[in-house]
């Protein structure tokens, strides 16, 4: 919001995070986003008081909506403090902009809190993925806009907050709360639903000796389904799909209707896949794991990240060293992250130390430190010459005719 000419303040409950992003320091790995926090103009400033709020005319609402713990609803229990929070500060005039993925029907719950101080609330979804938040943020596919019924002035606000991507031609979409709201968990259901439908398709490949990158090729040069989201793999994790497709079906069932009921399905998919990892790597090494070395190249649910909520590497990692494999994990920016919610897995800083023991090698997060791996040099730095491809990111020819064993999913 500075970088597109706005005096900003942020503010957090949390010091620590606060206390990063005054020194200029982001408090997670984002490609480009120090440098931002760097740039600032002047126009940034970071506090934990609400009161500092007070003299801003828009007030963006970006705080989570985790899974309520033991249920697959979304826990909004921060979102709304974040709004009472803020009712002391608004009046009329202001505008408070709901950026976090909520439940259908809370923006019109949430209004019924900002309506009364005179300010107005619009609720405009956060589309932008990690590891391209940045360049999202700056120049996002699409603007939408979820407005109170005849709320011109919300959406005169709206455009001067993001003049500058709407001159550049985003398109913008102006509706009401309902529709903006399931836009964006749709989207997420979507992209979840087409990552699990390929994985579908690779249990099929699996027994039947079909290769899914090909097909995946094939089907994508449809343009009405489009090769992007269709990578087959250990499947999807992170902040937002998992927690989303859970959260949206829970609502569903709440308004009483079974049309989500697929998203189950969606999940289970997904969860499979961490398992048959699994099995791939304990069937190649002659049905046991009792002892035997595993590298683990990755711990971050996606490159380009630290990020390791539900991440599909982590949880491959801890579900072999629960199988008595002897684990070493590695990965360029999660380790820490990964300890946090792991403190017992063994962690190594480089492929080197994580391999050095191994009879295994275990591909789970696609950096490109990884796919770049020379199998016929790292052969002469382990004795291990198997390699599970979690991702299939790697060239199985090169690394067969290096003398590895190569096993992919859904990949002869
Ligand atoms: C996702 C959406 O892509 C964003 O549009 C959305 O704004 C964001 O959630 C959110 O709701 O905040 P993100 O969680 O950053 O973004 O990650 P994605 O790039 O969507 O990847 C999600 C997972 O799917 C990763 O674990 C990735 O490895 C996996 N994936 C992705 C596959 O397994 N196969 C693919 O073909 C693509």
């Amino acid at each position: 919001m500075a970088e597109l000419g706005h005096d900003v303040v942020g503010i957090d409950v949390d010091e620590a995070k606060i206390d990063n992003l005054a020194a200029g320091r982001s408090p997670f790995f984002e490609p480009g986003l120090d440098e931002l926090l760097g740039n600032g103009h002047g126009r940034l400033r970071f506090s934990t008081d609400f009161a500092e709020a007070e003299g801003a005319r828009v007030h963006f609402i970006a705080v989570g909506t985790p899974q309520k713990p033991g249920s697959h609803a979304a826990d909004l229990r921060y979102v709304e403090a974040a709004v009472q929070s803020l009712l002391p500060y608004i009046g009329p005039g202001h505008l408070v902009v709901g950026k976090s993925t909520v439940p259908v029907g809370t923006a019109a719950r949430l209004a019924e809190l900002v309506e009364p101080t005179g300010a107005e609330l619009a609720w405009n979804p956060e589309f932008l993925r990690e590891g391209f938040a940045v360049s999202d943020t700056l120049s996002p596919d699409r603007f939408v806009y979820g407005v109170r019924r005849g709320d011109e002035r919300s959406v005169e606000v709206l455009d001067a907050v993001y003049a500058r991507p709407l001159e550049a031609g985003t398109p913008r979409i102006v509706t009401d709360y309902a529709t903006a709201e399931l836009v964006k968990v749709s989207a997420n259901a979507f992209l979840a639903t087409k990552i699990s439908f390929i994985n579908a398709i690779a249990e099929i490949a699996e027994v039947t000796g079909a290769d899914i990158t090909t097909l995946a090729d094939a089907i994508g040069y449809d343009n009405r389904i489009g090769r992007r989201f269709l990578n087959a793999g250990v499947g999807f994790g992170g902040g937002c799909l998992p927690k989303d497709i859970r959260a949206f079906q829970a609502r569903a069932t709440e308004l009483g209707l079974e049309s989500l009921a697929f998203l189950d399905d969606v999940d289970q998919i997904n969860l499979r896949r961490r398992q048959r990892v699994v099995d791939l790597v304990v069937e190649h090494l002659d049905g046991s794991l009792e002892g035997r070395g595993v590298a683990v190249l990755g711990l971050a649910f996606k490159p380009e990240s630290d990020d390791v909520r539900d991440s599909p590497a982590l949880d491959v990692a801890s579900r072999l060293a629960a199988r008595g494999a002897v684990v070493r994990a590695t990965d360029p920016e999660a380790i820490e992250t990964a300890r946090k919610v792991q403190p017992d897995l063994d962690y190594r800083a480089t492929v080197d130390e994580a391999i050095a023991e191994a009879d295994a090698l275990v591909v789970v997060t696609e950096w490109r430190q990884f796919r770049e791996l020379d199998p016929a040099e790292l052969a002469t730095r382990t004795r291990a010459r198997l390699i599970v491809d979690g991702r299939n990111c790697l060239d199985p020819e090169a690394w067969r005719a290096a003398g590895w064993t190569y096993v992919g999913l859904g990949r002869p």
